[in-house]
Protein backbone atom coordinates (compact mmCIF):
# COMPACT_ATOMS: atom_id res chain seq x y z
CA UNK A 1 0.00 0.00 0.00
CA UNK A 2 1.51 3.33 -1.30
CA UNK A 3 0.78 5.65 1.82
CA UNK A 4 0.85 9.45 0.45
CA UNK A 5 0.45 12.32 2.74
CA UNK A 6 -0.54 15.95 1.54
CA UNK A 7 0.00 19.06 3.90
CA UNK A 8 -2.47 22.46 3.10
CA UNK A 9 -2.77 25.07 5.16
CA UNK A 10 -4.06 28.10 3.15
CA UNK A 11 -7.15 29.04 1.37
CA UNK A 12 -5.88 28.65 -2.19
CA UNK A 13 -4.81 25.33 -1.25
CA UNK A 14 -7.87 24.04 -0.41
CA UNK A 15 -8.91 23.81 -4.23
CA UNK A 16 -5.54 22.56 -5.77
CA UNK A 17 -5.62 19.48 -3.13
CA UNK A 18 -9.19 18.36 -3.78
CA UNK A 19 -9.12 17.32 -7.08
CA UNK A 20 -5.62 15.15 -6.16
CA UNK A 21 -7.21 13.49 -2.87
CA UNK A 22 -10.43 12.79 -5.24
CA UNK A 23 -7.83 11.44 -8.06
CA UNK A 24 -6.06 9.28 -5.86
CA UNK A 25 -9.22 8.22 -3.57
CA UNK A 26 -10.34 6.63 -6.87
CA UNK A 27 -7.02 3.91 -7.43
CA UNK A 28 -6.45 1.10 -5.77
CA UNK A 29 -3.37 0.51 -3.02
CA UNK A 30 -3.34 4.23 -2.18
CA UNK A 31 -4.11 5.21 1.45
CA UNK A 32 -3.79 8.68 1.88
CA UNK A 33 -3.46 11.28 5.27
CA UNK A 34 -4.41 14.71 4.72
CA UNK A 35 -2.41 17.78 7.31
CA UNK A 36 -3.85 21.10 7.81
CA UNK A 37 -1.17 23.39 9.30
CA UNK A 38 -3.75 25.41 10.53
CA UNK A 39 -1.95 28.38 8.57
CA UNK A 40 -5.70 29.93 8.07
CA UNK A 41 -8.21 29.31 10.72
CA UNK A 42 -11.47 31.35 10.47
CA UNK A 43 -14.38 29.25 9.55
CA UNK A 44 -14.68 31.60 6.34
CA UNK A 45 -11.09 31.29 5.40
CA UNK A 46 -10.73 27.35 5.61
CA UNK A 47 -13.95 25.17 7.38
CA UNK A 48 -16.23 26.49 4.01
CA UNK A 49 -13.76 25.78 1.77
CA UNK A 50 -13.58 21.72 3.13
CA UNK A 51 -17.42 21.45 3.17
CA UNK A 52 -18.31 22.79 -0.05
CA UNK A 53 -14.72 21.00 -1.77
CA UNK A 54 -16.50 17.78 -0.79
CA UNK A 55 -12.60 17.31 1.05
CA UNK A 56 -12.18 14.86 3.89
CA UNK A 57 -11.95 16.34 7.40
CA UNK A 58 -8.00 16.81 7.89
CA UNK A 59 -6.15 13.49 10.09
CA UNK A 60 -4.59 16.01 11.43
CA UNK A 61 -4.57 19.90 12.61
CA UNK A 62 -1.54 21.55 13.62
CA UNK A 63 -3.24 24.71 14.54
CA UNK A 64 -0.32 27.28 13.98
CA UNK A 65 -2.15 30.29 13.07
CA UNK A 66 -0.74 33.36 12.15
CA UNK A 67 2.50 35.42 13.08
CA UNK A 68 5.34 36.55 11.36
CA UNK A 69 7.25 34.77 8.39
CA UNK A 70 10.13 33.19 10.54
CA UNK A 71 7.52 32.16 13.77
CA UNK A 72 4.88 31.06 11.44
CA UNK A 73 7.25 28.82 9.17
CA UNK A 74 8.88 27.81 12.02
CA UNK A 75 5.78 26.62 14.02
CA UNK A 76 4.41 24.81 11.23
CA UNK A 77 8.34 22.86 10.89
CA UNK A 78 7.94 21.98 14.69
CA UNK A 79 4.73 20.94 14.60
CA UNK A 80 4.65 19.05 11.01
CA UNK A 81 8.14 17.05 11.77
CA UNK A 82 6.65 14.66 14.92
CA UNK A 83 3.55 13.88 12.19
CA UNK A 84 5.83 13.05 9.33
CA UNK A 85 7.74 10.51 11.74
CA UNK A 86 5.31 8.98 13.06
CA UNK A 87 3.16 8.39 9.71
CA UNK A 88 6.60 7.48 7.71
CA UNK A 89 4.65 8.20 3.87
CA UNK A 90 6.11 7.21 0.65
CA UNK A 91 6.14 10.53 -0.80
CA UNK A 92 4.25 14.09 0.62
CA UNK A 93 2.37 16.28 -1.77
CA UNK A 94 2.52 20.23 -1.03
CA UNK A 95 0.56 22.52 -2.89
CA UNK A 96 1.05 26.28 -4.39
CA UNK A 97 3.82 29.26 -2.75
CA UNK A 98 2.35 29.82 0.79
CA UNK A 99 4.45 29.06 4.08
CA UNK A 100 2.90 25.88 4.72
CA UNK A 101 4.22 24.70 1.43
CA UNK A 102 7.76 25.56 1.74
CA UNK A 103 7.96 24.55 5.32
CA UNK A 104 6.28 21.30 5.43
CA UNK A 105 8.95 20.79 1.86
CA UNK A 106 11.72 21.63 4.11
CA UNK A 107 10.99 19.27 6.73
CA UNK A 108 10.63 16.25 4.38
CA UNK A 109 13.73 17.08 2.99
CA UNK A 110 16.01 17.35 5.74
CA UNK A 111 14.24 13.78 6.81
CA UNK A 112 15.06 11.95 3.65
CA UNK A 113 10.93 11.64 2.92
CA UNK A 114 9.94 12.46 -1.21
CA UNK A 115 7.83 15.68 -1.99
CA UNK A 116 6.11 16.82 -4.61
CA UNK A 117 4.97 20.15 -5.20
CA UNK A 118 2.18 20.84 -7.20
CA UNK A 119 2.36 24.14 -8.99
CA UNK A 120 5.79 24.33 -9.67
CA UNK A 121 7.46 26.31 -11.79
CA UNK A 122 5.74 29.67 -11.39
CA UNK A 123 8.25 32.68 -11.30
CA UNK A 124 7.35 36.28 -10.99
CA UNK A 125 11.13 37.16 -10.76
CA UNK A 126 9.80 38.90 -7.77
CA UNK A 127 12.05 38.07 -4.38
CA UNK A 128 10.32 41.15 -2.47
CA UNK A 129 7.13 38.77 -2.73
CA UNK A 130 7.20 35.92 -0.01
CA UNK A 131 5.58 33.49 -2.26
CA UNK A 132 8.59 33.95 -4.94
CA UNK A 133 11.25 32.63 -1.77
CA UNK A 134 8.59 30.01 -1.23
CA UNK A 135 8.12 28.85 -4.89
CA UNK A 136 12.65 28.80 -5.93
CA UNK A 137 13.04 26.76 -1.84
CA UNK A 138 10.37 24.57 -2.77
CA UNK A 139 10.83 23.87 -6.44
CA UNK A 140 14.84 23.20 -5.21
CA UNK A 141 13.82 20.18 -2.74
CA UNK A 142 11.31 18.87 -4.44
CA UNK A 143 11.65 15.27 -6.02
CA UNK A 144 8.62 15.36 -8.38
CA UNK A 145 7.68 19.27 -9.97
CA UNK A 146 4.20 19.12 -11.31
CA UNK A 147 4.04 22.45 -13.48
CA UNK A 148 0.98 23.92 -14.40
CA UNK A 149 2.10 25.63 -18.15
CA UNK A 150 5.24 25.02 -20.05
CA UNK A 151 6.73 28.05 -19.23
CA UNK A 152 6.76 26.86 -15.44
CA UNK A 153 9.18 23.70 -17.07
CA UNK A 154 11.62 26.80 -18.63
CA UNK A 155 11.99 27.94 -15.41
CA UNK A 156 13.12 24.60 -13.55
CA UNK A 157 15.12 24.29 -16.18
CA UNK A 158 17.24 26.80 -16.41
CA UNK A 159 17.14 27.14 -12.64
CA UNK A 160 19.14 23.41 -12.99
CA UNK A 161 16.22 21.29 -12.60
CA UNK A 162 16.56 18.16 -14.19
CA UNK A 163 14.12 17.14 -16.74
CA UNK A 164 13.19 13.65 -15.30
CA UNK A 165 11.77 15.76 -12.26
CA UNK A 166 9.42 18.01 -14.19
CA UNK A 167 5.64 16.59 -15.22
CA UNK A 168 3.71 18.85 -17.12
CA UNK A 169 0.10 18.31 -15.66
CA UNK A 170 -1.90 21.36 -16.26
CA UNK A 171 -3.60 23.30 -13.71
CA UNK A 172 -5.49 21.64 -10.82
CA UNK A 173 -7.10 24.64 -9.76
CA UNK A 174 -9.14 24.53 -12.86
CA UNK A 175 -10.03 20.52 -12.28
CA UNK A 176 -12.13 22.16 -9.79
CA UNK A 177 -13.58 25.03 -10.90
CA UNK A 178 -14.71 22.63 -13.88
CA UNK A 179 -16.18 20.48 -11.33
CA UNK A 180 -18.18 22.30 -9.46
CA UNK A 181 -19.01 25.54 -11.84
CA UNK A 182 -22.77 24.16 -12.46
CA UNK A 183 -23.43 24.18 -8.35
CA UNK A 184 -21.66 28.21 -8.30
CA UNK A 185 -23.88 28.88 -10.68
CA UNK A 186 -26.74 28.12 -8.04
CA UNK A 187 -25.10 30.16 -5.46
CA UNK A 188 -24.83 33.36 -7.06
CA UNK A 189 -25.14 35.79 -3.57
CA UNK A 190 -28.59 37.49 -3.24
CA UNK A 191 -28.88 41.38 -3.29
CA UNK A 192 -25.56 41.57 -6.16
CA UNK A 193 -27.35 43.91 -8.85
CA UNK A 194 -25.07 43.92 -12.66
CA UNK A 195 -23.26 45.33 -13.81
CA UNK A 196 -20.25 45.01 -10.85
CA UNK A 197 -16.51 45.16 -11.13
CA UNK A 198 -15.23 42.45 -8.35
CA UNK A 199 -12.34 43.40 -6.53
CA UNK A 200 -10.04 41.35 -3.79
CA UNK A 201 -6.85 42.35 -2.42
CA UNK A 202 -4.60 41.14 -0.04
CA UNK A 203 -1.27 41.82 -1.15
CA UNK A 204 1.10 43.00 1.41
CA UNK A 205 2.80 45.70 -1.43
CA UNK A 206 -1.08 46.42 -1.52
CA UNK A 207 -2.71 46.55 1.97
CA UNK A 208 0.43 46.71 4.43
CA UNK A 209 1.12 50.41 2.86
CA UNK A 210 -1.89 52.42 4.20
CA UNK A 211 -1.26 55.53 1.67
CA UNK A 212 -1.24 53.61 -0.90
CA UNK A 213 -4.67 51.37 0.16
CA UNK A 214 -6.14 54.53 0.88
CA UNK A 215 -5.42 55.91 -2.75
CA UNK A 216 -6.90 52.30 -3.71
CA UNK A 217 -9.96 52.55 -2.13
CA UNK A 218 -10.58 56.21 -3.57
CA UNK A 219 -9.77 54.96 -7.33
CA UNK A 220 -12.55 52.52 -6.43
CA UNK A 221 -14.59 54.91 -5.38
CA UNK A 222 -14.66 56.90 -8.52
CA UNK A 223 -14.74 54.21 -10.63
CA UNK A 224 -18.62 53.27 -8.81
CA UNK A 225 -19.67 56.21 -10.58
CA UNK A 226 -20.00 53.86 -13.13
CA UNK A 227 -20.63 50.31 -11.80
CA UNK A 228 -20.99 48.73 -8.44
CA UNK A 229 -18.10 47.38 -6.82
CA UNK A 230 -18.25 44.00 -4.72
CA UNK A 231 -15.21 43.70 -2.29
CA UNK A 232 -15.03 40.58 -0.22
CA UNK A 233 -12.12 41.50 1.71
CA UNK A 234 -9.61 39.17 3.21
CA UNK A 235 -8.56 39.30 6.96
CA UNK A 236 -5.23 41.07 6.94
CA UNK A 237 -7.04 43.85 4.48
CA UNK A 238 -10.09 44.30 6.94
CA UNK A 239 -7.06 44.61 9.66
CA UNK A 240 -6.13 47.84 7.53
CA UNK A 241 -9.40 49.36 6.42
CA UNK A 242 -9.83 49.52 9.94
CA UNK A 243 -6.51 51.50 10.62
CA UNK A 244 -7.50 53.65 7.93
CA UNK A 245 -11.25 54.16 9.89
CA UNK A 246 -12.99 52.65 6.70
CA UNK A 247 -15.76 50.39 7.77
CA UNK A 248 -18.72 49.31 6.53
CA UNK A 249 -18.58 50.81 2.66
CA UNK A 250 -15.62 52.17 1.16
CA UNK A 251 -18.06 54.60 -0.69
CA UNK A 252 -21.12 55.09 -2.47
CA UNK A 253 -21.77 52.22 -4.61
CA UNK A 254 -17.89 50.60 -3.00
CA UNK A 255 -19.62 46.82 -1.64
CA UNK A 256 -17.46 45.79 1.75
CA UNK A 257 -18.25 42.18 2.05
CA UNK A 258 -16.90 39.09 4.24
CA UNK A 259 -14.59 36.66 2.67
CA UNK A 260 -16.96 34.72 0.61
CA UNK A 261 -16.78 30.91 0.28
CA UNK A 262 -15.74 29.21 -3.13
CA UNK A 263 -19.04 28.56 -4.59
CA UNK A 264 -20.23 32.30 -4.41
CA UNK A 265 -17.55 33.98 -5.29
CA UNK A 266 -16.80 31.55 -8.13
CA UNK A 267 -20.49 32.64 -9.00
CA UNK A 268 -19.30 36.17 -8.81
CA UNK A 269 -16.60 35.67 -11.36
CA UNK A 270 -18.76 34.08 -14.17
CA UNK A 271 -21.18 37.16 -14.13
CA UNK A 272 -18.54 40.21 -13.08
CA UNK A 273 -18.27 43.17 -15.70
CA UNK A 274 -14.30 43.28 -14.89
CA UNK A 275 -12.46 41.15 -11.77
CA UNK A 276 -9.79 43.85 -10.69
CA UNK A 277 -7.36 41.45 -7.89
CA UNK A 278 -3.75 41.05 -6.64
CA UNK A 279 -4.65 37.52 -6.60
CA UNK A 280 -2.83 34.75 -8.38
CA UNK A 281 -5.50 32.30 -8.69
CA UNK A 282 -8.25 34.69 -9.48
CA UNK A 283 -5.94 35.69 -12.49
CA UNK A 284 -6.21 31.81 -13.75
CA UNK A 285 -9.65 31.37 -12.77
CA UNK A 286 -10.92 34.32 -15.15
CA UNK A 287 -8.50 33.62 -17.80
CA UNK A 288 -10.23 30.19 -17.83
CA UNK A 289 -13.64 32.27 -17.81
CA UNK A 290 -12.72 34.54 -20.50
CA UNK A 291 -13.57 37.42 -18.03
CA UNK A 292 -10.91 40.69 -18.04
CA UNK A 293 -8.95 40.76 -14.98
CA UNK A 294 -6.62 44.09 -14.22
CA UNK A 295 -4.15 42.86 -12.02
CA UNK A 296 -2.65 45.19 -9.41
CA UNK A 297 0.60 43.94 -9.67
CA UNK A 298 3.62 45.32 -11.31
CA UNK A 299 4.60 41.28 -12.36
CA UNK A 300 3.18 38.05 -12.57
CA UNK A 301 3.94 34.64 -11.62
CA UNK A 302 1.62 33.09 -14.36
CA UNK A 303 2.45 34.79 -17.46
CA UNK A 304 0.24 32.56 -19.52
CA UNK A 305 -2.97 34.61 -18.34
CA UNK A 306 -1.06 37.12 -20.16
CA UNK A 307 -0.47 35.39 -23.41
CA UNK A 308 -3.40 33.23 -23.77
CA UNK A 309 -5.87 34.89 -21.19
CA UNK A 310 -7.85 38.02 -20.07
CA UNK A 311 -5.18 39.76 -17.97
CA UNK A 312 -3.39 42.65 -18.08
CA UNK A 313 -0.87 44.37 -15.02
CA UNK A 314 -2.06 47.45 -14.34
CA UNK A 315 0.59 48.19 -11.62
CA UNK A 316 0.55 50.93 -9.48
CA UNK A 317 -0.62 53.10 -12.34
CA UNK A 318 -4.29 54.42 -11.01
CA UNK A 319 -5.03 56.19 -14.65
CA UNK A 320 -3.68 52.90 -16.21
CA UNK A 321 -6.61 50.88 -14.40
CA UNK A 322 -9.14 53.63 -14.80
CA UNK A 323 -8.43 53.96 -18.58
CA UNK A 324 -8.18 50.27 -18.72
CA UNK A 325 -11.36 49.73 -16.51
CA UNK A 326 -13.41 52.24 -18.75
CA UNK A 327 -11.85 50.65 -22.36
CA UNK A 328 -13.57 47.32 -21.07
CA UNK A 329 -16.46 48.77 -19.80
CA UNK A 330 -16.98 50.67 -23.39
CA UNK A 331 -16.64 47.64 -25.50
CA UNK A 332 -20.12 46.97 -24.34
CA UNK A 333 -19.61 42.93 -25.17
CA UNK A 334 -20.30 40.25 -23.33
CA UNK A 335 -17.48 38.14 -21.92
CA UNK A 336 -16.10 35.13 -23.74
CA UNK A 337 -17.03 32.44 -21.49
CA UNK A 338 -15.36 29.19 -20.19
CA UNK A 339 -12.91 27.16 -22.45
CA UNK A 340 -10.91 24.27 -21.64
CA UNK A 341 -8.90 25.11 -24.74
CA UNK A 342 -7.75 28.29 -23.88
CA UNK A 343 -5.00 27.73 -21.89
CA UNK A 344 -3.04 23.71 -23.18
CA UNK A 345 -4.25 21.29 -20.17
CA UNK A 346 -6.42 23.86 -18.36
CA UNK A 347 -8.64 20.93 -18.91
CA UNK A 348 -10.19 19.69 -15.78
CA UNK A 349 -7.67 16.15 -15.70
CA UNK A 350 -4.24 17.75 -14.09
CA UNK A 351 -4.74 16.13 -11.04
CA UNK A 352 -5.65 12.54 -13.14
CA UNK A 353 -2.13 13.45 -14.90
CA UNK A 354 -0.75 14.27 -11.22
CA UNK A 355 -2.14 10.83 -9.82
CA UNK A 356 -0.66 8.42 -12.90
CA UNK A 357 2.87 9.42 -11.92
CA UNK A 358 2.43 9.03 -8.50
CA UNK A 359 1.45 5.88 -9.09
CA UNK A 360 4.29 5.46 -11.76
CA UNK A 361 6.55 6.27 -8.60
CA UNK A 362 5.38 2.95 -6.90
CA UNK A 363 5.58 0.82 -9.58
CA UNK A 364 9.57 1.76 -10.20
CA UNK A 365 10.19 1.50 -6.41
CA UNK A 366 8.46 -1.76 -6.41
CA UNK A 367 11.14 -3.18 -9.32
CA UNK A 368 14.13 -5.13 -8.56
CA UNK A 369 16.91 -2.87 -8.10
CA UNK A 370 20.23 -3.73 -9.96
CA UNK A 371 22.62 -5.37 -7.40
C1 LIG B 1 -1.46 33.79 2.72
C2 LIG B 1 -0.33 33.48 1.73
C3 LIG B 1 -0.64 34.14 0.38
C4 LIG B 1 -2.02 33.74 -0.11
C5 LIG B 1 -3.02 34.08 0.95
C6 LIG B 1 -4.42 33.69 0.55
C7 LIG B 1 1.91 33.25 2.68
C8 LIG B 1 3.24 33.87 2.77
N1 LIG B 1 0.93 34.01 2.18
O1 LIG B 1 -1.46 35.19 2.93
O2 LIG B 1 0.32 33.71 -0.56
O3 LIG B 1 -2.30 34.43 -1.30
O4 LIG B 1 -2.68 33.38 2.16
O5 LIG B 1 -5.33 34.09 1.50
O6 LIG B 1 1.77 32.09 3.02
N2 LIG B 1 -6.05 35.84 9.37
C9 LIG B 1 -7.26 35.65 9.97
N3 LIG B 1 -7.86 34.43 9.82
C10 LIG B 1 -7.31 33.43 9.12
C11 LIG B 1 -6.06 33.62 8.51
C12 LIG B 1 -5.44 34.83 8.64
O7 LIG B 1 -7.79 36.54 10.60
O8 LIG B 1 -7.93 32.35 9.02
C13 LIG B 1 -5.38 37.15 9.49
C14 LIG B 1 -4.36 37.17 10.57
O9 LIG B 1 -4.45 38.38 11.22
C15 LIG B 1 -3.04 37.10 9.85
C16 LIG B 1 -3.35 37.74 8.51
O10 LIG B 1 -4.73 37.44 8.26
O11 LIG B 1 -2.03 37.76 10.52
C17 LIG B 1 -2.52 37.21 7.39
O12 LIG B 1 -2.56 35.78 7.35
P1 LIG B 1 -1.28 34.95 6.83
O13 LIG B 1 -1.58 33.50 6.86
O14 LIG B 1 -0.07 35.42 7.52
O15 LIG B 1 -1.10 35.42 5.33
P2 LIG B 1 -2.15 35.84 4.20
O16 LIG B 1 -2.11 37.30 4.02
O17 LIG B 1 -3.48 35.20 4.44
Amino acid sequence: MQHILHVVGARPNFMKAAPVLRALASTTGVRQTLVHTGQHYDSAMSGIFFQQLGMPEPDRNLGVGSGSHAQQTAAIMTAFEPVLLESKPDLVLVYGDVNSTVAAALVCSKLGVRVGHVEAGLRSRDRSMPEEINRLLTDQISNLLFTPSADGDQNLLHEGITREKIHLVGNVMIDTLLRLLPRAIECFPSGVASPYALVTLHRPANVDDLPWLRNLLDTLADFSAQLNIVFPVHPRTRQRLNEIGVAGNGGSRVHLLEPLPYLEFLALQTRASVVITDSGGIQEETTFLGVPCLTVRENTERPITLTHGTNQLVGRDMRRLRETAAEILGRNSTTAGPDPDRVPLWDGHAAERIAAVVLQERSEAAKPQPL
